[in-house]
């Protein structure tokens, strides 16, 4: 009994060993760099925890959860589909408590893709509310470099297996420009681009091979863009309500983000450089919402899930302040609180990269399902 017992401990282990060397996970660990879009704790921390009953992170968390929605984020979804936890925020990984192993987030919530000081440098622009930029949140990951790696060779193995994913950034340096005409904005998309191909570009050197550059989203049927561009001429409009000057300028936006991808492709043959197409990837959202579980009223679907009056339901207040009320169900929304969208939106963005094809070349295939 005693001999059987044993023999099946031993065999047990063996087997379990043979199973976990077969299945590695697809990506041992992902590096995240952006802004709200994929903040998962940064600009929270250290700051006075939100109201337990604030509506952020409700659906999901059941509390307030660091990020910038009511659940999770489209980088949670890669997360969870490639068999990894939740990304640790950067700024609340120490020495001694946080995991690194699998991967580390430095985006921080409204974060720039140029540096600070070309906003305080120029009169008659807003400035961002962080100096946290793309360089800035890099320069951790070089400080932080030593928790998650010994030696080169040891770096080098680790940053080969794992995925690094600069962006999405460059919203809030739209966001900043927003008293501008569409030509002045369209003078800073080399700047933006520049940024995040240096940073791409730096992140190969450390020994990254695997990286994603994603593009920017539909901000022509973003809440905050369609209440501060409100406009009375119809034709501003597309069919689906959103403002085609916006989208027209993210389709540019994106289009030179690609080229300068491409050319990173030809200086780096030994990386793989993926492109996500956030803009069509969500504009499928709002051109067909009900395919993707969203309320099929037109005029409701681009409206704010958490908000005041208005058209767009965008308050000056930020949702979860005095005098914004929240809708019954977020899930048949696409926009969570004016620049943010949904739990339900980032689930079908993700979806839309990991399992459709809006990720260019392809993610390797995920661990798991995305439901
Ligand atoms: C910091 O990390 C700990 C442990 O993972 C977590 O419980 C806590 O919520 C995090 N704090 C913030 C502000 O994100
Ligand atoms: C950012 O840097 C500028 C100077 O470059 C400083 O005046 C400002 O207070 C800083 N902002 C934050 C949020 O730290």
């Amino acid at each position: 009994m005693k001999i059987f017992i044993l023999f099946s401990i031993t065999f047990a282990c063996g087997f379990l060993k043979i199973v976990s060397n077969a299945n590695p996970l697809p990506y041992e660990a992902i590096f995240n760099f952006g802004d709200s879009t994929s903040d998962t704790g940064n600009a929270a921390f250290g700051r006075e925890p939100m109201d337990k009953k604030s509506p952020y992170g409700s659906t999901y968390f059941k509390h307030p959860a660091g990020r910038m929605s009511d659940g999770r984020l489209i980088i949670d979804f890669i997360a969870e589909a490639y068999g990894l936890p939740f990304l640790p925020a950067s700024l609340n990984v120490t020495k001694s408590q946080g995991d690194t192993k699998r991967g580390v987030n430095f985006a921080y919530g409204g974060s720039t893709a140029l540096d600070s000081k070309y906003y305080f440098d120029r009169s008659g622009l807003d400035k961002p509310t962080t100096n946290n930029s793309l360089s800035v949140q890099f320069d951790w990951f070089k400080n932080q470099k030593p928790l998650l790696c010994k030696s080169k060779e040891e770096c080098d193995s680790f940053f080969k297996r794992s995925l690094f994913i600069v962006g999405e950034i460059g919203g809030n340096d739209v966001f900043l420009h927003i008293s501008k005409t569409i030509t002045e904005l369209r003078e800073i998309v080399p700047l933006i681009v520049e940024s995040i191909t240096k940073t791409t570009n730096a992140l190969i050197e450390e020994g990254a091979v695997e990286l994603v550059v994603p593009g920017n989203f539909p901000m022509g049927c973003n809440v905050d863009i369609l209440t501060k561009k409100i406009s009375q001429k119809k034709e501003d409009y597309d069919e689906f309500g959103c403002l085609i000057a916006y989208n027209s300028f993210i389709e540019y936006f994106n289009e030179q983000l690609k080229k300068s991808i491409e050319t990173l492709r030809q200086k780096h043959p030994q990386a793989k450089i993926i492109y996500f197409d956030y803009y069509n990837d969500a504009k499928r959202l709002y051109e067909a919402p009900q395919q993707y579980g969203f309320t099929s009223d037109k005029v409701e679907v681009l409206k704010a899930c958490c908000g005041g009056i208005g058209p767009y339901h965008r308050d000056a207040n930020w949702c979860g302040m005095p005098g914004t009320t929240v809708c019954s169900d977020p899930s048949k929304l696409i926009n969570f609180d004016g620049p943010h969208l949904t739990e339900a939106a980032y689930k079908q963005i993700a979806k839309g990269l990991i399992e459709g094809s809006f990720a260019n070349p392809s993610l390797k295939p995920a661990a798991f399902k995305i439901v």
